[in-house]
This record gives structure tokens, C-alpha cells and sequence, in this order.
């Protein structure tokens, strides 16, 4: 399976947000929409919830991909799902994984687990059984258009590996500075999901942008020494 991209409307105009979804939807379009639930308190900054997700729902037919930088997941986990979401990612760093793995199984939501830049890539070993996403880190969580940090790229080697000796369905995402050439870096390390906020959205060209990483991660994931991955 090719690269899958997921544009962050973080970065997009929230006052358009049915147009910017609109802008990266189609033919070698998006794949998913990531969608960055921020909520004060785990992050110092502030987003959208169950509410715009549910607008959102109306006017878009990609995979929404709600990354949820919240102290308490769980209070509105059922909310997103009712709002459309189709995925859900928590952090690790909360504590409880198994509970709101077991919740957002039950709500019908995917399962994601996320791991911060500060926080050992082991800490998801005990729940990779439990998901269908892991997303490392490679900003700080809670603004777009930061710089990529390189220490994510040993992170996604390593659950790389953890991932294909245990032989399960999970999908190896990153957020944070991805853009053509950082794509790459991190396609040769074993992603296979990438986020991208300013690198589509700070573009004219939303969909062409969209498109030369899906390009680079692609022509990184076919190249030598990544076959069968
Ligand atoms: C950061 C968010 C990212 C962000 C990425 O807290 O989780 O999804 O939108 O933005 P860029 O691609 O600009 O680093
Ligand atoms: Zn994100």
C-alpha cells in the first residue's frame, strides 16, 4: 500500500474550513483530514471539538483523523464519534491507555495512540496490540509550522521494527515539520502516514503540494531497502 497523507486543518483557514477540505479532496488527493483537537490544558492552545468536526462531517467524504491534545479524552470520546470522527488518536503521556482504547473500540472510533517528542517510543510497546495508529511526534504539540526535530526519525525506525516482528495492522504516522524532503527521511524509517499542516495549507497549490510529498514518500518507500514494507 502507498503513502497515505493526512492535511492538518490546523493550519488551514478555520473560517473556510468546508473549502479548504474541499481544496484537497480528489482524484491523488488527501487521504485522510487530520483534524487537531487542542484544548488548553495539554497544550497551550486552543481548537475546535465535537461541534466543527460535525460540520466538517457534512461537507467532506475523507477520513477524519482527530488528534486529541486533551487532559481528558474520555469526557468527550463519545461526542467525537457522534460527530463523525472516524478516527481518534490519545497520548500516551495520559496514562489510562487501555480504558480509552477499550472506549473508542466500543465507540467504533480507530484507534491511535500518540507519543510526544519527550516521551521513550517504549512507552507504546505495551498497547501496539490495541491499536491501528501510532503517531510519533516530531514537533512539540500544539502549533503548526514548526521546525521537524530529527530525534522522531530513530522513534519511527524503532516502532517500525516492533511493528513488523509482532506482525500487526498497525499504520506508522507522523506529525510535525513533514514536508517533501522530511517525508522522505521518515518514509525511509518506516512511516507510512503523513501529516502535514503548513507544507499543504501555507501553499497556493493546496492539492500540488498535497501531491509532491505523496510523491516523495512514495518514491522513499518503493526505494531500496524498503521493499515489502
Ligand atoms: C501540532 C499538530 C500538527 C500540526 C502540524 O501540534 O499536531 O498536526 O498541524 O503542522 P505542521 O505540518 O505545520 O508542522
Ligand atoms: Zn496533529
Amino acid at each position: 500500500m502507498g503513502p497515505l497523507i493526512a492535511p492538518s486543518i490546523l493550519t488551514a483557514d478555520f473560517a473556510r474550513l468546508a473549502d479548504e477540505a474541499a481544496a484537497v479532496e480528489g482524484v491523488n488527493g488527501a487521504d485522510w483530514l487530520h483534524v487537531d483537537v487542542m484544548d488548553g490544558h495539554f497544550v497551550p492552545n486552543l481548537t475546535i471539538g465535537p461541534p466543527v468536526v460535525a460540520s466538517l462531517r457534512r461537507h467532506t467524504q475523507l477520513w477524519l483523523d482527530c488528534h486529541l491534545m486533551m487532559t481528558n479524552p474520555g469526557e468527550l470520546l463519545e461526542a467525537f464519534a457522534n460527530s463523525g470522527a472516524d478516527s481518534a488518536s490519545v497520548h500516551v503521556e495520559l496514562g489510562q491507555t487501555e480504558q480509552l482504547c477499550a472506549e473508542m473500540r466500543r465507540l467504533g472510533l480507530g484507534v491511535g495512540l500518540v507519543v510526544n517528542p519527550e516521551t521513550s517510543i517504549t512507552s507504546a510497546w505495551p498497547f501496539l496490540e490495541l491499536i491501528d495508529l501510532l503517531l510519533v511526534m516530531s514537533v512539540h504539540p500544539g502549533f503548526g509550522g514548526q521546525a521537524f526535530m530529527p530525534e522522531a526519525i530513530a522513534k519511527v525506525a524503532a516502532a517500525r521494527q516492533e511493528i513488523d516482528r509482532r506482525r500487526l495492522p498497525v499504520t506508522l504516522q507522523v506529525d510535525g515539520g513533514i514536508d517533501a524532503t522530511t517525508a522522505v527521511v521518515m518514509a525511509e524509517a518506516g512511516a507510512r502516514c503523513f501529516v502535514a499542516g503548513s507544507a499543504v495549507f501555507h501553499r497556493p497549490d493546496h492539492l500540488g503540494a498535497l501531491r509532491s510529498i505523496h510523491e516523495a514518500a512514495a518514491s522513499a518507500v518503493a526505494g531500496p531497502g524498503a521493499a515489502g514494507r
